[in-house]
């Protein structure tokens, strides 16, 4: 095992969603450790700016567009990456879609969209990254990004997200067990509320009922803020390193003790 336990040098490195704001910051974190980045995300645009910031930032990258909820697509994208990176080492499945629609009005297009993308493109992307990984024999990292809503329900319409992380978290328990043997570590972390760019956007679009959210969400968090990018990022980090090596089908949460929290708890109190 090297010095720094952290080091990604020679490491392939595949992040979906990498448009988004804890993708982009998971490939500078990444990136920044010495890993070669692939981005992947259905937003052609976004991942070109991804790949500028990357470029000024001295990251060796590459990118490919690919909807993770299209079997063909995700197909091609672990064959563009073999072919201009090879085998990769690391997956990073991040790329979700949520929805705020009550249980009774979830239409079938609403439903098929959110686990479409949110379930079966990490199932998708983690098989086919098993498929270029297991001939090869190597070690590897999958760190599925679930949320807090996969172990604890959060209301306000997000049924089916809730449902599609629920599934993450059992999916990176089994897909962790059937792999332990093949040296693929597979583990995942929960963030709570994470202050992204779509995240602050959408807070400030509700107007006054998103201010009134964002205080409630906080009181729910004993460490008193919602989680930043790099938090996440950090966490991705440790779990694809070697730092992680006897770690695998870990669920971790980083949301600043909000899983911990009961609701009938005081914090500091006695
Ligand atoms: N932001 C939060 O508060 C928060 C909290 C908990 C968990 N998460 C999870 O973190 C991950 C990233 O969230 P984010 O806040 O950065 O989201 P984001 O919306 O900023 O980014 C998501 C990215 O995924 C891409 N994407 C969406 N559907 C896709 C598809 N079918 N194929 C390929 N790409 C697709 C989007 O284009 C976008 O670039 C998600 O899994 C999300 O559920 C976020």
């Amino acid at each position: 095992m090297s010095a720094n336990v952290f080091d990604l040098t020679g490491k392939v490195v595949v992040v979906t969603g990498a448009a988004g704001g804890i993708g982009m910051a998971v490939c500078r974190q990444l990136g920044g450790s010495g890993a070669t980045i692939v981005l992947s995300d259905v937003n052609k645009s976004g991942l070109e700016s991804s790949k500028s910031e990357l470029d000024s930032l001295g990251i060796k990258c590459g990118t490919f567009v690919s909807d993770t909820s299209i079997e063909s697509q995700v197909v091609a994208l672990y064959q563009y990456v073999v072919k201009e990176f090879g085998v990769p080492d690391v997956l990073v499945n991040n790329a979700a879609q949520g929805t705020h629609t009550p249980p009774q009005d979830t239409s079938m297009e609403v439903w098929n969209r959110v686990i479409g993308t949110s379930l079966t493109g990490y199932f998708l992307n983690a098989r086919e990254f098993a498929r270029v990984v297991l001939p090869s024999k190597k070690s590897a990292a999958i760190v599925n990004i679930s949320s807090i809503a996969g172990s604890s329900a959060i209301g306000r319409g997000n049924f089916a997200y809730s449902t599609a992380k629920g599934g993450v978290n059992q999916f990176t328990r089994e897909l962790a067990i059937e792999w332990a043997k093949s040296k693929i570590r597979v583990n995942a972390i929960q963030p709570c509320s994470v202050n992204t760019p779509g995240w602050r956007k959408w807070v400030e679009t509700e107007g006054e009922k998103g201010r009134a959210l964002m205080t409630q969400l906080v009181k729910g968090i004993p460490m008193g803020r919602v989680a930043e990018p790099e938090d996440i990022a950090n966490a991705v980090h440790f779990l694809a390193s070697d730092a992680a090596a006897m770690i695998t089908g870990t669920i971790l949460p980083v949301d600043g003790g909000n899983l911990a929290y009961n609701a009938g708890g005081t914090l500091g109190e006695y």
